[in-house]
């Protein structure tokens, strides 16, 4: 397999062709970004971190039956995955209220959900993502009726392996995002899994074990996310 021409860059991540149509080169960079990329810091090791912790959690899921992109590690800061027609909507789902809902909806920071908040959001960085339903992706033609199905169906089965996964390991996930795209005509999980794109608090303390350290200027942000990926089990 050849490294090709750079397709697309992220905000935290590039993605790069192969000889091969069928698969891209996803590369972890330590950019990282915040309130729509108005605040971009380098966090030394960053790239690193998210590409094992996302090899380990996307071989998981895959171990549960869950369908995604992920093929495997090229080398620290690099994967390989399925080239897949991207959906352009996140899917959030919330076992407790912290973020956007609480400014949304003014609910207590901390409360537990039951059952969990399903969300879609448009990813649309010059619209600061905003929230859509199933209706505005039928309309807009975004993703079929069976794929918004499908994209619920999977995040909420992705809730259930990770939930007892970080239980385990002493932490509460709070909330987090995914990505799909459509591969073989089938639709199956892309972009990442890592600190970046959930919350995680320590199930004693509560300590913010996530990107929210970014964001509020909390600091140690890349010693959560090894403190993390050591307490599940992840090879750094
Ligand atoms: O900001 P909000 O509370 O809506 O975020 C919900 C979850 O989705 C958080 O875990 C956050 O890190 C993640 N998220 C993300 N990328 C976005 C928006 C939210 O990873 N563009």
């Amino acid at each position: 397999m050849e490294k090709r021409q750079q397709l697309y860059a992220g905000k935290a991540k590039s993605v790069y062709a192969t000889d091969d149509a069928d698969y891209v080169v996803l590369s972890f960079r330590d950019d990282t970004s915040a309130f729509d990329g108005e605040k971009v810091e380098q966090l030394n090791r960053k790239g690193e971190v998210n590409n094992k912790f996302n090899a380990f959690i996307m071989q998981t899921l895959s171990g549960a039956g869950i369908a995604t992109h992920f093929e495997k590690l090229l080398n620290e800061t690099e994967s390989l995955v399925k080239r897949m027609q991207m959906i352009p909507v996140e899917c959030v789902v919330r076992n407790v209220a912290s973020g956007s809902l609480v400014r949304r909806l003014g609910v207590e920071d901390g409360m537990s959900l039951t059952p969990p908040v399903f969300e879609f959001f448009l990813k649309n960085d010059a619209l600061h993502d905003p929230m859509v339903n199933e209706y505005h992706i039928a309309t807009f033609g975004w993703a079929t009726e069976a794929q918004v199905q499908k994209m619920k169906q999977l995040t909420f089965e992705v809730n259930t392996v990770l939930k007892q996964l970080f239980a385990d390991a002493g932490m509460i996930l709070v909330d987090y995002k995914l990505e799909f795209g459509i591969f073989g005509g089938e639709v199956i999980l892309g972009d990442e899994f890592s600190p970046d794109g959930c919350r995680l608090w320590d199930a004693q303390t509560r300590k913010k074990l996530d990107k929210d350290r970014f964001r509020q200027g909390l600091g140690g942000v890349i010693e959560a996310y090894e403190e993390v990926a050591k307490r599940i089990g992840v090879t750094l």
